[in-house]
């Protein structure tokens, strides 16, 4: 893994990228990233970015690798630290030293990649203020993603406030270049976004909700115009935090593109007394040359083995049931053991049982925060109830949302100043509920208690993690006045503190992210949760677009995907079970519906299609994912799981057609990476084709029936011509 820095240069090399940056007259610059570079010898690129016209500094227009404020730099700055006794914030950054060493920083209680890494560090500084900036960059020998992160420490005599904290800046060679998106809604999350960038032109994409939220993910790409899912250079960076965040894609008045992500300072600010150090949230920064897919396959890698826990990397999820849209509140003891009772037959392996089984929750208008199960639902307790389902064989899941408190709540009537609120302003509530406080160490010493000691009564594997809400009035009393800016970032600390707490205690406890379905979905969440609920859009049509345009930074191992109820509770919808199971089955496949009151046609469909999951699920969650048709654009959606294989040797494809066409042609769908001097067969149909037909020709989709139908084609190598 090498990490070179010779004659003023530094040389960071993937296996199959370059990072070159170089010092000028103590500015750091990032003189290139791209496809990767036999050496360094670069210098010469300093040469595009001339002496400009005299009203504008270096600072305008030379590529810094750590944009500062206030001495000419106009871009989205990485940083700025306002001295507290002059007021004013210019930030002069300017090299002072750099190491190169095995490993990468630690930034717990923050979630970061882990792995064999080796890491190049350069310190800057401003002579002025004391701020120093710690810029980490770490490779993996299995990866070209690269681990950026950067600390900011405060070595003058003067408190500091700090604002503007980036995690990576990438400055980006000039060109026609495309921003593409991820933005949302809740049931409509992560959908594909692809606007032309011109020069003089910046674009922030933000989260201020307390969440990285559903109206804008931070998974961030550059395209040049002419990328498309198989070829062309694409540029990203995918944000290591759930929380606020601040992405920034710019072109310069001379057409130089800039994607920066970090701290959003609308919500955040830091005092940095002399001596103390702000550790900004890892980012992930990648490039690939190989188009949205190529990006994508290093990106699912780098999640699964540098982001997920090391123990879930390679462990086969279960397909579960959930009760939310079979029974929302309205549920006892005997509904759930029948819907899990059917469960157990359809071949389903856990009972996730979801909201209402505490307190009195009858509604969503009270009791989070009360953790304490509902003996008028579950008479014989939770504990009962969790050993006649486990006795069944089927394993058991529990939904919290713990980060909330109802104002009608136990809770809230002893701490009502537990939660989040501004001194003298309304409480603003949404979905009638508040949240908890945990910038507060004893709140989130609650939050940890109340989820541990439930699981520590119980034989419990599977936790959904639920936030039903985003944050207004995001400030805690319990902070003095100058720090309330903190208290966002402050809550996700304590929060990633309570997740790592129940990590190690609980190593089996498969922990599954929420947030009113997928909004916090983020590689900080990954990090302590392998798996997120991708939508509470359970419609198959929808889900196409939702799991489609999520598949561009997350594998589909990431993804919770169900079978629902049809007509579905989202969109009204009416849908076969068959083209329902077929989209689940291409994320961590389960069913939320009534299983109890299914047809028999449904039932045998849903045995077909666990025992499908069961047999493919290996190559379903460990293989490479590539996207073939997109819903976004076309009538059929399609994608692929192949085996890592460099010749893969299994195969599926996956299409979905949305409206039937009178008369219409037949649909096809062109694979992608197979061996293309071997054979397939169809497994279903026993037909053959050699690997460069099915890519090049493409593959007729056997015919599909009415609106909303699917079909998966399994492949299996019969012989290789080599
Ligand atoms: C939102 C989640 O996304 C749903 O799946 C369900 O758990 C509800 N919350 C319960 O309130």
């Amino acid at each position: 893994m090498p990490v070179t820095c010779s004659a003023g240069m530094f040389h960071v090399r993937t296996s199959g990228t370059s990072l070159v940056m170089t010092v000028e007259n103590g500015l750091l610059l990032q003189l290139y990233y791209g496809k990767r570079l036999k050496d360094a010898e670069i210098k010469y690129l300093l040469d595009a970015y001339p002496p400009r016209a005299s009203f504008d500094t270096p600072m305008a227009y030379l590529p810094l690798a750590a944009p500062a404020v206030g001495t000419g730099s106009y871009c989205q700055p990485s940083v700025s630290a306002m001295r507290l006794k002059t007021g004013d914030n210019v930030t002069d950054l300017r090299y002072r030293s750099h190491r190169v060493y095995e490993g990468k920083p630690e930034l717990a209680p923050l979630p970061s990649s882990r792995g064999q890494s080796r890491t190049l560090e350069l310190t800057l500084e401003d002579s002025v203020t004391g701020l120093v900036a710690v810029l980490s960059y770490s490779i993996f020998p299995d990866t070209d993603v690269i681990s950026v992160s950067r600390r900011y420490e405060n070595e003058g005599g003067e408190p500091l406030l700090l604002r503007d904290a980036q995690s990576a800046s990438m400055p980006l060679p000039a060109g026609k270049l495309d921003l593409v998106h991820f933005p949302g809604a809740w049931a409509r999350e992560r959908s594909v976004t692809r606007r032309e960038m011109r020069a003089g032109e910046q674009t922030l994409l933000k989260s201020s909700r307390g969440a990285s939220s559903h109206s804008n993910n931070p998974s961030v790409m550059i395209a040049e115009r002419g990328a498309s899912e198989d070829c062309g250079n694409v540029y990203g960076q995918s944000f290591v935090y759930s929380g606020d965040f601040l992405c920034c894609a710019e072109m310069d008045n001379y057409g130089f593109a800039r994607l920066s992500i970090g701290m959003n300072p609308e919500t955040f600010s830091w005092i940095l007394p002399s001596g103390e150090a702000f550790q900004a949230p890892e980012a992930a920064m990648l490039y690939s040359d190989s188009g949205f897919n190529g990006f994508s396959h290093e990106m699912h890698r780098f999640v699964l083995s540098h982001i997920v826990r090391a123990s879930w990397e390679k462990r086969e999820r279960p397909i579960l049931i959930n009760n939310w849209e079979a029974t929302y509140f309205n549920f006892n003891e005997e509904k759930i053991l029948k819907i899990a009772g059917e469960a157990r037959e359809l071949g389903i392996e856990m009972f996730v049982l979801d909201d209402g089984w505490f307190g009195k929750r009858d509604s969503d208008n009270c009791s989070l925060g009360d953790w304490k199960a509902d003996k008028s639902k579950l008479p014989n307790g939770l504990e009962h109830l969790v050993s006649e389902v486990t006795s069944m064989g089927l394993k058991f899941g529990l939904w919290f949302e713990p980060e909330m408190v109802s104002p009608n709540s136990e809770l809230y009537r002893e701490h009502p100043d537990w939660c989040l609120h501004a001194e003298g302003r309304p409480r603003t509530e949404a979905r009638s509920q508040l949240i908890l406080d945990l910038s507060r160490d004893e709140v989130a010493e609650y939050v940890y208690k109340s989820v541990a000691s439930v699981l520590r009564g119980c034989d419990i594997t599977y936790v959904k993690w639920d936030m039903n809400r985003n944050m207004t009035e995001g400030f805690s009393p319990a902070l003095p006045p100058e720090r309330q800016l903190e208290t966002h970032h402050r809550y996700m600390l304590n929060l990633y503190r309570v997740f790592a707490r129940l990590n190690d205690e609980f190593p089996n406890v498969l922990f599954e992210g929420c947030s009113g379905g997928g909004g916090r979905f983020d590689l900080g969440m990954l990090a302590f949760m392998p798996q997120i609920w991708t939508s509470d859009d359970t419609d198959p049509m929808e889900r196409l677009k939702i799991q489609y345009g999520t598949s561009f930074f997350f594998p589909p191992s990431a993804m919770g995907a169900h079978v629902s109820a049809s007509p579905n509770h989202q969109t009204g919808r009416a849908t076969r079970m068959k083209t329902r199971g077929e989209v689940a089955l291409a994320g961590n496949f389960g069913f939320e519906l009534d299983v109890s009151k299914l047809s028999d046609e449904d039932k045998a469909e849903a045995k077909r299609l666990t025992a499908f999951v069961k047999r493919r699920r290996s190559l379903i969650s460990g293989g490479t994912f590539t996207r073939l048709s997109s819903p976004f654009e076309n009538n059929l959606t399609a994608w692929q799981f192949a085996d890592k294989h460099e010749k893969p040797q299994s195969v599926i494809i996956c299409a979905y057609r949305l409206l039937a066409e009178p008369n219409g042609r037949v649909l096809s769908v062109h694979a992608q990476g197979l061996d293309e001097k071997a054979d397939y067969r169809d497994i279903a149909s026993g037909k053959v084709y050699s690997g460069g037909a099915l890519m090049y020709a493409g593959l007729p989709i056997p015919e599909l029936c009415g609106d909303f139908d699917s079909r998966v084609i399994e492949l299996e190598k019969v012989k290789s011509k080599d």
